[in-house]
């Protein structure tokens, strides 16, 4: 079974409760979005090897550490996963990003695929799926899918709010697969909304409906 982390730093939870917010208008919600997935790149890198090399201070020589190197891939799944992508490329600059645009028939929940775009060499990459929000699952599982589909092995999945129904989806379909969380949240109501959730997170990130 893949680990399930709550990255509840204090600051994650003091942002994520003005996220949730109705009142909290698109401009902030945008740039609250963008610092919670700051600050959770800090707790998924937190393993990332290390390498020691020679560093010449103005004072000597010394053995010290460097990320040695393990190349990462962000995923983002559209539309709203979009929202999480620059505040982790603050912290890992050097990631390539590929993109899988999905949507959730309203009918069904059902996932559908419209776009995938992955780096040329996603293979050998670490790729981090990014979605706000994990809800049944269908969008994390599908997205999972559409990399193993085409090699990609190492993959995480980081979201900031999900249900406990989607994490024993995700858990259970790709039981390989780490998840990352800024919350986990009660439950879903009959419209597969996460309760208490924060709404539709793709309209209030880019102010639509
Ligand atoms: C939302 C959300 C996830 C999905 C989660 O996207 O951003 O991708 O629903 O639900 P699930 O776990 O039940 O699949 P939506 O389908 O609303 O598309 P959008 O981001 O384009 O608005
Ligand atoms: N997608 C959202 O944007 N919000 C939910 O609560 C569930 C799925």
């Amino acid at each position: 079974m893949g680990n399930l982390t709550i990255c509840d730093h204090p600051l994650i939870q003091h942002k994520l409760t003005y996220i949730r917010d109705k009142d909290t208008n698109t401009k902030d919600f945008r740039e609250l979005v963008d610092e919670v997935a700051t600050l959770m790149a800090y707790e998924i890198t937190r393993d990332l090897p290390l390498e020691t090399v020679t560093v010449h201070t103005p004072v000597t020589s010394a053995q010290s550490k460097v990320v040695s190197g393990r190349m990462l891939g962000l995923v983002p799944i559209l539309r709203a996963g979009l929202g999480m992508v620059d505040g982790m490329l603050k912290l890992i600059p050097s990631a390539k990003v590929g993109h899988i645009g999905l949507f959730r028939n309203p009918d069904t929940l059902e996932p559908v695929e419209y776009y995938v775009n992955l780096p040329s060499d996603a293979t050998q990459r670490l790729l981090i799926v990014i979605d706000p929000m994990l809800a049944t699952g269908g969008s994390a599982c599908a997205a999972i899918e559409a990399l193993k589909s085409r090699g990609c092995q190492q993959i995480k999945l980081m979201c900031l709010i999900a249900a406990p129904e989607g994490v024993e989806v995700v858990q259970k379909a790709h039981p390989d697969v780490d998840i990352y969380l800024a919350a986990l949240d009660e439950k879903l109501n009959d419209h597969g909304y996460i309760v208490p959730g924060l709404g539709d997170a793709g309209d209030r990130m880019f102010g639509t409906k």
